[in-house]
C-alpha cells in the first residue's frame, strides 16, 4: 500500500463559488484528477482549493468576482461565497472555512472585501493563519508568462514557496504591505504637510524596515535551499538556477540583518519626497525579483522556449515539494491546471512518478481522460460537467 500523504484535503465543499451553486467532493490521500469539457468548472475547483492558503487564490481574483453570478441564491449582489475543507495535516485533521461573508457589519467597502477565515470553527483574525495549516503551490496556463512579465507574479510565486517553509512569512508580508500602503497614503494626503505626522510616518517606516528585512531574509533563505535542491536536472526536468534579486537582499549578503534594517529605515526617510510624488516606496522587498536560469543551457528562463519554461517551473515546484516533505513531513498541495496534457509522455510519466513518490495530493485537470491513464488506480478521479462534480 502507498504511504498516505501527510497533507491532503479529504472533504471540500463550495457554496456560491464561481459557476457552482454548491458542490461537495471527498477525495482521499491520492492525487486528484479532474476531467471534463472546457468551461465545466475544473479550474474553478482548483481555485477553491487555492483559497485554503493566504492570498487571492490562483486567479488573483477580487473576492466579489468569485461570487456566483446567477443561480438560486442571489446574483453576485450579496449572498457571499464559501469554501470549506477538512484536511489531514502532519499535526492532525483540521477544518478550514473561508469566503466572503456578507452581513450587516459588512457595509463599508473595506469590510466587504475582507476574507473571512475559520479554523476548526473558530474565527481567525486574518487569513495569514492559513499558512500554518496548509501549503499550496500552483501551476496554471497563465503562468506560461511568469518569466516574461513583470516581477510581481514571480514575487507571489516565491512567497507561496516561502509560506510552506515559514508560515510566519504570510503575516510579515501582510504587515509590511500594510505599512507600505499606509505610508504611501500618508505621503500622498500630506503632500506638503506630512511633517505634522512625523511620528506616525517614522513608526510606519520602522515597521517597514523590520518586517521588510525579515521578508527579504526569509525569501533569501528559501531560495538558497531551493537552489541546492533544483540545481541539477531530475529525470527529464532541467536544473533551475535561482537567485533572489533586490537591494535589501544585497545588504543581507554584505552584513547583518540589523544593519540592513538601519539602511532600509534611512532609505525610506530619505525618499519621502520622491515617494510622495511617485507613490509606493523607491526601495524595499516589494521590488525584489526571483531570477531563474536554465542550468544546463545556462540561459535566463525568459529566453527559453515556452515548454522549457514550464519544465523549469515544474522542476522548482517538485524541488520545493521534496524539501517540504523532508523538512515538515508533508509535501504541499499541488494544483496543476492543464499541465499534464502539455507534457510529452516521458515528462508526464516522470511527473506522475514524482508526485506519487512524494505522496503529494496533486490536483490535476484535463479535458482528456487518457492522459492520466498511467496513473491507473493511484489517483482519485472526478468528472465535472456544467459545474456538477461526480466521482468517476
Ligand atoms: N462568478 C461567476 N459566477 C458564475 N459563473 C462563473 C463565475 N466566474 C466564472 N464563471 C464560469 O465558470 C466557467 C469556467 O469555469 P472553469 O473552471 O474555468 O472551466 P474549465 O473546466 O475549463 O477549467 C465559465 O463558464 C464561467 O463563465
Ligand atoms: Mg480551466
Amino acid at each position: 500500500m502507498d504511504t498516505p500523504a501527510a497533507l491532503a484535503v479529504t472533504r471540500l465543499t463550495l457554496t456560491r463559488f464561481r459557476g457552482y451553486d454548491s458542490a461537495r467532493l471527498e477525495p482521499d490521500h491520492r492525487p486528484v484528477v479532474l476531467t471534463g469539457p472546457n468551461g465545466a468548472g475544473k479550474t474553478n475547483l482548483l481555485e477553491a482549493v487555492s483559497f485554503l492558503a493566504p492570498g487571492r487564490g490562483l486567479r488573483g481574483a477580487k473576492l466579489s468576482e468569485v461570487e456566483r453570478i446567477g443561480g438560486s441564491a442571489g446574483n453576485g449582489t450579496g449572498a457571499g461565497w464559501a469554501v470549506a475543507a477538512v484536511l489531514d495535516t502532519p499535526t492532525g485533521p483540521v477544518e478550514i472555512g473561508t469566503g466572503r461573508e456578507l452581513s450587516a457589519q459588512a457595509a463599508s467597502g473595506a469590510e466587504r472585501d475582507r476574507r473571512v477565515v475559520r479554523v476548526d470553527g473558530h474565527p481567525a483574525k486574518g487569513q495569514t493563519v492559513l499558512a500554518e495549516h496548509v501549503a499550496v503551490v500552483w501551476l496554471t496556463p497563465q503562468m506560461d508568462r511568469l518569466f516574461l512579465e513583470g516581477s510581481s507574479g514571480r514575487r507571489r510565486f516565491l512567497d507561496r514557496l516561502v509560506f510552506g517553509f515559514d508560515p510566519a512569512h504570510a503575516g510579515r508580508l501582510s504587515r509590511y504591505e500594510h505599512a507600505l500602503r499606509e505610508r504611501a497614503r500618508l505621503l500622498r494626503e500630506g503632500h506638503r504637510g506630512w511633517n505634522g505626522d512625523e511620528g506616525w510616518l517614522s513608526g510606519l517606516e520602522d515597521q517597514m524596515a523590520t518586517t521588510g528585512v525579515a521578508v527579504a531574509a526569509a525569501r533569501r533563505d528559501v531560495v538558497q535551499r531551493l537552489r541546492a535542491a533544483c540545481g541539477r536536472a531530475v529525470g527529464p526536468f532541467p536544473g533551475a538556477d535561482l537567485t533572489v534579486q533586490g537591494t535589501v537582499e544585497r545588504w543581507l549578503d554584505d552584513g547583518p540583518a540589523l544593519a540592513a534594517e538601519d539602511a532600509l529605515r534611512r532609505s525610506l526617510r530619505d525618499s519621502r519626497r520622491a515617494d510622495s510624488d511617485g507613490g509606493g516606496a523607491t526601495l524595499g522587498p516589494h521590488k525584489s525579483d526571483l531570477a531563474v536560469r536554465h542550468a544546463q543551457k545556462d540561459m535566463p528562463a525568459a529566453l527559453c522556449s515556452t515548454g522549457e519554461q514550464k519544465a523549469l517551473l515544474i522542476a522548482i515546484m517538485l524541488a520545493n515539494a521534496r524539501l517540504l516533505a523532508a523538512e515538515r513531513g508533508a509535501a504541499p498541495l499541488l494544483l496543476l491546471d492543464e499541465v499534464a496534457a502539455h507534457l510529452d509522455p516521458q515528462r508526464r510519466e516522470a511527473l506522475f512518478d514524482e508526485i506519487l513518490a512524494l505522496g503529494a495530493q496533486a490536483w490535476m485537470t484535463g479535458t482528456d481522460d487518457s492522459v492520466f491513464g498511467p496513473l491507473g488506480g493511484a489517483a482519485k478521479r472526478f468528472h465535472i460537467e456544467d459545474a456538477t462534480v461526480t466521482p468517476a
